[in-house]
């Protein structure tokens, strides 16, 4: 920011300043002045009252001579050389008349100023006779005249002073104090400006000198402050990513741990239709050897024949049947695996979808004394992520499976959807098992909290859910618990999940 020449500290100085040094000047000057004229009014009356004894001392003898000419033309001499504006002569001797000499009309004005000196005669025995009283009379203002060169001379000088007084301490102002100042205030406009710190190179020992010694200081704490910043901020991008890599394998093998329960309860229950399916292929290739052999021998009966037919025919029946099982089962693990594998977005049927990942999880179930019972209403269309919503679900029944029903005999676990208007769908997923303490409720969703740390446990499988629900879904979950009373997580789920991002269905 610029400053306005008003603003900066040069000129608030001297503004205060200033009338400071004016006021001084000012009373100096009066001061000298009224001195000044009080020494020329009184060198002034002196003059004059020298100028009244010496017209005394000439007039002495005129007047004792009574020579009234002599006197007259001394009084008019001393009239023309002088700023004496009326002599009067004033005679103790009632013949000689009063003689007056200039303008002697109008001499009670307070301007008039009135000098006088005795006329004193001596005679030859040196005793003194009074002749009369010489009046001079002057105008005040003639005194002014005398002193006003003096005040011009002392106005001069005393405006010297001013100035002079003005320009030594701006220019001491400026080398003591402002110079150091627009130094530090340029180091911080370089730095504003490019980032860089400039130390500032003032010597002084006052206290500027060690505040900017102290900023100097505090320019090189900051400058290394910002060095091990950059270091620490360095290492922690570099943890950051390396944490992010970690968390991205954990989900991803979290996301593979699921899928291979599913893989194990899928191959579990393949096994039985083909296995029987293989019985009975068995079973076939062994009735066709014994009916071969019997038409090679020609000892082929009709009734060997018949039955012959009848088992093929059952044998088929079962095989379509072990087969279509098999085939069925496939086709649910395949959906179900390539949606948790690629997290497609797509419009899908609710319970279709819930069907088919109940259908994956039912082998991890069915010889156990648990229960699962699902209530999803029909015709629930959603545009979403079957994938995560599928891994949502096998999160949380392995979590009933393994938290929720250890130690039990029985248990009972309900997944329920239904819509809450048309924009979004609730879904519940609960058990009876053995619940959650309260403090375990409230880290649940945190990332590595787990009870079974050392037993398989790596504390992601709920905040998986988390996130997949309030990142990818655009939905909300919370968690309610309490010891023995099972735990039950409710979703608010979007019917059509956030992002522009969507990909066709796929088989
Ligand atoms: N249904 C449940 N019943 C009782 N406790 C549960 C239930 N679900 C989760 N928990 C508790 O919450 C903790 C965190 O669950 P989470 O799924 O995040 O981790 P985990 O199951 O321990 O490990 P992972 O799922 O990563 O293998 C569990 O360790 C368990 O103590
Ligand atoms: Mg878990």
């Amino acid at each position: 920011m610029r400053l306005k020449p008003n603003d900066t500290v040069n000129s608030r100085f001297l503004l205060k300043i200033l009338p400071a040094f004016f006021l001084v000047s000012l009373f100096f000057l009066v001061t000298l002045s009224y001195f000044e004229l009080n020494n020329a009014k009184k060198s002034h009356n002196q003059l004059v009252q020298e100028k009244t004894d010496n017209l005394a001392r000439l007039l002495t003898e005129p007047v004792w001579q009574l020579s009234t000419k002599l006197s007259v033309n001394i009084l008019k001499t001393t009239l023309d050389a002088s700023d004496i504006i009326c002599i009067k002569l004033e005679q103790d001797s009632d013949i000689t008349p009063l003689i007056m000499e200039g303008e002697c009309n109008d001499l009670s004005s307070e301007e008039v100023l009135e000098f006088n000196s005795p006329i004193i005669y001596l005679d030859l025995r040196n005793t003194s006779r009074s002749l009369g009283i010489v009046y001079l009379y002057t105008k005040n203002a003639t005194q002014w005249s005398s002193i006003t060169k003096q005040l011009i001379t002392l106005t001069a000088l005393s405006l010297t002073l001013f100035i002079t007084l003005i320009i030594i301490t701006s220019v001491a102002f400026r080398s003591t104090i402002i110079t150091p100042l627009s130094r530090v205030s340029k180091s911080l406009k370089y730095y504003r400006q490019t980032g860089q710190r400039v130390p500032v190179n003032w010597d002084s020992t006052d206290e500027l000198g060690q505040l900017i010694s102290n900023y100097n200081r505090n320019l090189a704490r900051q400058t290394e402050i910002e060095a091990d910043l950059k270091e620490a901020h360095l290492k922690t991008e570099n943890a950051l990513s390396s944490l992010k890599e970690a968390q991205t394998n954990l989900i991803h093998s979290e996301k593979m741990a699921s899928l291979g329960s599913l893989v194990a309860g899928i191959a579990h229950e393949i096994n039985t239709p083909l296995g029987n399916s293989l019985t009975v292929a068995t079973t076939v290739s062994d009735i066709t050897r014994n009916i071969s052999k019997d038409i090679e021998s020609g000892a082929l009966t009709k009734s060997a024949l018949d039955s012959f037919i009848e088992s093929i025919t059952e044998a088929s029946t079962i095989l379509e049947r072990n087969l279509e099982t098999a085939a069925k089962q496939i086709r649910n693990f395949k959906n179900v695996a390539v949606d948790q594998t690629s997290e497609k977005r797509r419009k899908f049927d609710l319970k279709q979808v819930i069907d088919e990942i109940i259908y994956t999880l039912n082998p991890l179930i069915k010889h156990t004394p648990f229960d699962i019972e699902v209530s999803v209403p029909p015709d629930i269309s959603l545009d979403s992520y079957p994938g995560p919503l599928g891994q949502i679900i096998t999160n949380c029944f392995n979590n009933t499976l393994l938290h929720g029903f250890e130690g039990k005999s029985s248990g009972l676990i309900r997944i329920e959807a239904n819509l809450i208007n048309e924009k979004y769908l609730s879904l519940i997923i609960s058990d009876n098992g053995n619940g959650m303490s309260p403090a375990e409720c409230e880290k649940a969703f945190d990332p590595f909290f787990t009870t079974k740390l050392g037993y398989g446990g790596s504390g992601l499988g709920l905040n998986l859910v988390y996130n997949l629900t309030t990142t990818i879904l655009g939905g909300t979950v919370d968690i309610n618990s309490k010891i023995n009373m099972g735990v039950t997580l409710n979703f608010k789920l979007p019917i059509s999940a956030p992002g522009a991002h969507r990909t066709q269905g796929y088989v």
